[in-house]
């Protein structure tokens, strides 16, 4: 009977916080009279967006590289097929993203929208990833804030969609859905570009 007599408290301890979090809504300027909206048949807001990761691979320049191995990878990798498919390789990036397929006329880290975070092949038959990463807007056009992106880049797939899992700023607790594909890639990897078609569907408009 204990939890009979801790509901009351439960309850107002859920209105005290519920109350707290009201107001400290209100009281953020940047979301003053916009409106949530919400619907899984039509996307609030959908986005066409290309990823240019460029790793340093010794031979190109460092100001071009915009992603770095963190990591070898593991002894099993190379166990299972020589050279291996990467498992265990661990990439940190800091990648351009634009509106279009062409590389940003500088690859220095000021682009409008970037794609910062990680992504670790995980497939021991065949180059496969998961990525883990926000993308970072400071740009007219789409605004300002960041969106976070999680999920498992299935590589043989040619499209695969992964999660976008929340936002900030003028993407203030958004969700959706990213459909990735390949656009381009060289042979080894050490350039690749992913188009990223994102829908949202929760939003604050
Ligand atoms: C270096 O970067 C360019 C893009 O600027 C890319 O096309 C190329 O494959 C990279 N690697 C080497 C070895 O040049
Ligand atoms: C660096 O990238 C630019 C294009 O953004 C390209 O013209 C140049 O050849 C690249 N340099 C190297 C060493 O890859
Ligand atoms: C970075 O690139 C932009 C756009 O090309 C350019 O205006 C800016 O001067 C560059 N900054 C640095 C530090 O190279
Ligand atoms: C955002 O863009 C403005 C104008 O281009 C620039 O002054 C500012 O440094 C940028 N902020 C970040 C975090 O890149």
């Amino acid at each position: 009977m204990a939890t009979w007599s801790t509901k009351p408290s439960l309850i107002a301890a859920a209105i005290v916080v519920l109350g707290l979090s009201c107001s400290a809504g209100v009281a953020h300027g940047r979301r003053h009279g916009r409106s949530f909206v919400s619907s899984y048949d039509e996307p609030c807001k959908e986005m066409r967006l290309y990823l240019h990761d460029i790793i340093y691979d010794y031979s190109n320049s460092t100001s071009n590289s915009t992603s770095a191995a963190a990591t070898k990878p593991t002894a099993l990798s190379t166990a299972v097929a020589d050279p291996g498919y990467f498992f265990g390789e661990m990439v940190v990036f800091n990648d351009p993203v634009t509106e279009g397929t062409a590389l940003p006329p500088s690859l220095n880290e000021t682009a409008a929208v970037r794609a910062q975070g990680m992504y670790f092949y995980d497939r021991k038959e065949a180059p496969n990833a998961w990525f883990s990463f926000s993308l970072v807007f400071n740009s007219t056009a789409h605004g300002h804030g960041t969106i976070n992106l999680m999920g498992a880049d299935l590589m043989s797939e040619k499209t695969r969609d992964i999660s976008v899992v929340g936002g900030t700023g003028d993407f203030f607790m958004t969700r959706g859905i990213a459909t990735l594909s390949t656009d381009e890639a060289s042979a080894g990897l050490e350039y690749f570009r992913l188009k990223m078609d994102i829908k949202l569907y929760e939003c604050y408009v």
